[in-house]
């Protein structure tokens, strides 16, 4: 079974430590990833805080954006060291700011410089070094295209890839509305699969249901699901055993907001704001009663700044006035 069978997908804003901590506590075995962090930040920044993370996380990814192989694997080392257990390099991000760095989606048109930047990681770390990226540029739907991308990089001795079955159009759309805008097109995905067959390919995008993404397993190797896992984190819950055929850690969501306790005091006590380590529960209750007052309260700026991490206990309180959690404690039962 492939350890990338299910990954939570990298995402800027939101897959941050205690994100990835939270869904830690829902999944022994996803794998999980970093958000993107750009060379640049890391060999001449704040270093230390853009990788810091506890030990209970792995396997967890650290994503790279950068185009020049030397620093490319200057930071992958320096990743390595930090205890990651693997190299990303994004090539899927459409933003323009990314596009002036030269980073990005719009690597995709320069698969020999990506391949250059894979052989550099790949000489400076023994950690897998994978790559993450689109089916093809702008409206140019020609399957050759991501075939020759891939190709070329199996022949640097990449041999994981993450792919979000959407083309990348560079010009006319936000980066929200470059993931909705382009249809998604699982079929190319499932051909890469096909046509590579010894190398690992993971679909992604648009999956929001286990039902569809394990239906998917039949012809890749694994799923990377981003915007669910955050907006329903719960659904993490049902990975290890659905894609695992392992027992989950947790019960319920009110064992995993105990869960988180601990977690919240030692980072408050750090110095981080409550609201920072709060943020990846907002959607535990989505779907059912109670899960708007769960979400406000939980975000709520004024209760943060007088109650601190005592803000959970309202948000608790709060649900269990709306019936939120007989209803959260009913539907795990089911
Ligand atoms: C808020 C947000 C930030 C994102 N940041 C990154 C990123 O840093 N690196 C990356 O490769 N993709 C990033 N993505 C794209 C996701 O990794 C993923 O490819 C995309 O959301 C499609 O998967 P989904 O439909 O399951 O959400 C981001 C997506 C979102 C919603």
């Amino acid at each position: 079974m492939s350890p990338h069978r299910f990954c939570v997908a990298p995402m800027l804003d939101l897959t941050d430590r205690h994100c990835r901590h939270f869904h830690r506590l829902l999944s022994r075995r996803a794998r999980l990833y970093t958000e993107m962090v750009a060379t640049g930040a890391l060999l001449f920044g704040p270093r230390e805080r853009l990788l810091r993370f506890d030990g209970t996380q792995h396997p967890v990814a650290l994503q790279l954006g950068g185009s020049e192989p030397h620093e490319l694997a200057q930071a992958a080392r320096i990743g390595e060291r930090a205890g990651y257990d693997e190299i990303n390099l994004n090539c899927g991000c459409p933003s323009e700011r990314v596009q002036r760095g030269a980073f990005g989606a719009c690597l995709m048109a320069e698969p020999a410089l990506v391949a250059d930047c894979v052989r550099a990681m790949r000489d400076a770390v023994s950690i897998p070094v994978t790559v993450k990226h689109r089916i093809g540029l702008d409206r140019v739907e020609d399957y050759g295209f991501v075939r020759d991308f891939v190709g070329t990089l199996s022949l640097a001795g990449c041999e994981v890839f993450l792919v979000h079955a959407r083309n990348a159009w560079l010009k006319g759309l936000s980066p929200r509305e470059n993931r909705t805008v382009p249809p998604l097109r699982y079929e190319t995905v499932a051909r890469l699969k096909r046509d590579f067959p010894a190398l690992t390919i993971v679909l992604n995008g648009g999956l929001r249901d286990h039902a569809v993404a394990l239906a998917q397993l039949a012809r890749v190797d694994g799923v990377m699901i981003g915007r669910e896992a955050c907006e329903n984190p719960w659904m993490l819950a049902q990975v290890d055993e659905r894609y695992f055929g392992e027992r989950g850690p947790r019960a319920d969501r009110e064992e995993t907001i105990e869960a988180m306790r601990p977690y919240l005091m030692r980072e408050v006590t750090a110095g981080e704001p409550v609201r920072a380590v709060l943020r990846p529960m907002l959607g535990l209750f989505n779907g059912l009663p109670g899960a708007r007052s769960w979400r406000r309260t939980l975000s709520d700026p004024a209760l943060l700044a007088t109650e601190g991490p005592r803000t959970l206990d309202l948000a608790l309180q709060a649900l269990r006035a709306s019936g939120g959690a007989q209803r959260a404690r009913t539907a795990e039962l089911q």
